[in-house]
């Protein structure tokens, strides 16, 4: 229990004061047990005659009952003259001169787009969230409790836990062609630190970086956050348009080579190599967010750009097991280059002191049993069935609407709609919604309003029966979608165009 010694009177009255403070402002709530006077005496070595007279004078205040053989307590009549918690609206956030520059930063952020399950629909193709298998998360358990068993007290290492660090490398070698030392593998707490921290020791306010667009707003956010200046390069179906980069100014680029997010364009060969020496050239930073390049549906996935680099100069890769196990985890890893290992440590050290000891060597023990490697083939055999019935049923009931330009990757497809505006897709998505239906417009994406108008098909959490059922729901809204004039009010969350701008 913690009382507070100000070393502002004899120590009766500081006791006294401390605890009549916690009593009359909430954080010791009537019936709540005072600790027994032995205990607290001994914690803050002091004699327990000055404790047992610190409580009697909160007995005689009416602050506290002492009952005999049970111990003392805080009398049940005693109305917190503060309570900790308030109804009613929540209070305005502080005015921006009293907040730092990030903070307003974060401020004017457009809303996250992702949203969590939406139970009222019957079929939500929502994205970004990967397969569940029953039997992962049973190994992913008894991983836990061994982990739990064996683990370090004191703190992790920053670099992250030896174990996970050796199985990581041989994973990236054997699956994405990655050639690094345990040694060069930095464990995160996913993407998402992976890009600030490497922005944090990369950038400073207002440097620029090459982002897609339209891009993963998450980490376009986190870099936004930090101050860099963001440059918007196009892409086609071979990504990254590298003759598009400025040649000078630009410090980081920003890539998804592996699934172009949200397109699903997949890097070509040749970009890659133009992009390496664009890099090279340029001098500027490049991190390759390969978030799902694990899956891929037509052959050998073709090799990370890290694993393209000689000399391994200017690329950090960007790994996560959000996709590849689940993202409630939160961990990840950054192979960059050894030239800002150690800065990329110190920045992890600051942020957190490290990810959880248990969880890293929880995974550790997994990927070393073979239970991972037997959870990625079962998931590749399943999402394979899983998007061949959402391309049949897209081809059997929306081919005439909706134009799939399929990647062979991940875990989503974008389905285009060239002859639909955005009005009439805002329609499309509610009335898909009325009917049980989650749709997901690409519109959110983009950092402007667009033309391309399209929706993002998940098919992770369906099963290939609610797959098939979800696509004929899609072309019975898409035929009366398209037959209706009625413009329905914009959904505020995920197609505020506005919001983009
Ligand atoms: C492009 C991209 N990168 C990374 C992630 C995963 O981020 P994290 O590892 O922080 O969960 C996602 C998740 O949807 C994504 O779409």
């Amino acid at each position: 229990m913690f009382v507070e010694l100000d070393g502002d009177a004899p120590l009766v009255v500081q006791i006294t004061r401390s605890l009549r403070a916690a009593i009359v402002s909430g954080t010791l709530r009537p019936g709540a047990a005072l600790p027994a006077t032995r205990t607290l005496a001994a914690e803050l070595g002091v004699s327990r005659n000055t404790v047992v007279t610190a409580y009697e004078q909160l007995c005689a205040e009416q602050l506290a009952v002492a009952e005999v053989g049970r111990g003392t307590f805080v009398a049940a009549a005693v109305t917190p003259s503060s309570p900790q918690r308030t109804e009613g609206p929540a209070p305005a956030p502080a005015p921006l001169h009293e907040v730092s520059r990030y903070a307003a930063r974060l401020r004017a952020l457009p809303a996250p787009v992702l949203r969590g399950p939406q139970p009222q629909l019957r079929y939500d193709m929502r994205y970004g969230e990967p397969l569940v298998d029953p039997l992962l998360m049973s190994s992913w358990r008894r991983a836990l409790g061994q982990a739990a068993m064996n683990c370090r007290e004191n703190y992790p290492p920053c670099i992250g836990e030896a174990a996970l660090r050796r199985a990581i490398a041989e994973y990236i070698l054997r699956r994405r062609g990655v050639l690094c030392d345990a040694d060069d593998v930095v464990i995160v707490s996913g993407t998402h630190q992976a890009i600030c921290l490497l922005a944090r020791i990369l950038l400073d306010e207002g440097d620029r970086v090459a982002v897609e667009n339209p891009g993963y707003e998450a980490s376009v956010q986190a870099l936004q956050a930090g101050g860099a200046r963001l440059v918007d390069v196009p892409f086609d179906a071979h990504g990254l348009e590298v003759s598009a980069l400025p040649r000078t100014g630009v410090r980081m680029i920003l890539v998804t080579p592996s699934h172009q997010f949200p397109t699903g364009a997949v890097m070509s060969l040749e970009r890659r190599r133009a992009l390496l020496e664009h890099a090279d050239a340029t001098g500027s930073w490049v991190i390759e967010d390969d978030y799902d390049g694990e899956f891929r549906y037509d052959g050998t996935p073709l090799p990370a750009l890290r694993a393209l680099e000689a000399g391994e100069r200017r690329v950090s890769y960007v790994g996560t097991f959000s996709k590849v196990l689940f993202p409630g985890l939160r961990l990840g890893y950054v192979v960059c280059p050894r030239a800002l290992r150690d800065d990329l440590v110190a920045a992890k050290r600051l942020d957190d002191r490290g990810c959880s000891s248990v969880d890293q060597l929880a995974l550790a023990q997994l990927m070393e049993s073979g239970a991972f490697d037997r959870h990625l083939r079962r998931a590749a055999v399943e999402l394979r069935r899983r998007r061949a019935s959402l391309l049949d049923g897209l081809r059997r009931h929306a081919g005439g609407h909706v134009v799939v330009l399929d990647s062979c990757a991940g875990m989503h497809v974008v389905g285009w709609l060239p002859a639909w505006p955005a009005d009439r897709v805002r329609s499309l998505v509610h009335l898909a919604a009325e009917r049980g239906l989650g749709l997901h417009s690409i519109a959110p994406h983009y950092r402007r309003a667009t033309p391309a108008q399209g929706l993002l098909f998940g098919y992770a959490t369906l099963s290939v029966k609610q797959l098939g059922a979800a696509t004929a729901l899609l072309g019975a809204c898409l035929r009366d979608a398209s037959r209706s004039r009625a413009i329905a009010p914009p959904l505020a969350v995920i197609d505020d165009e506005d919001a983009m701008a």
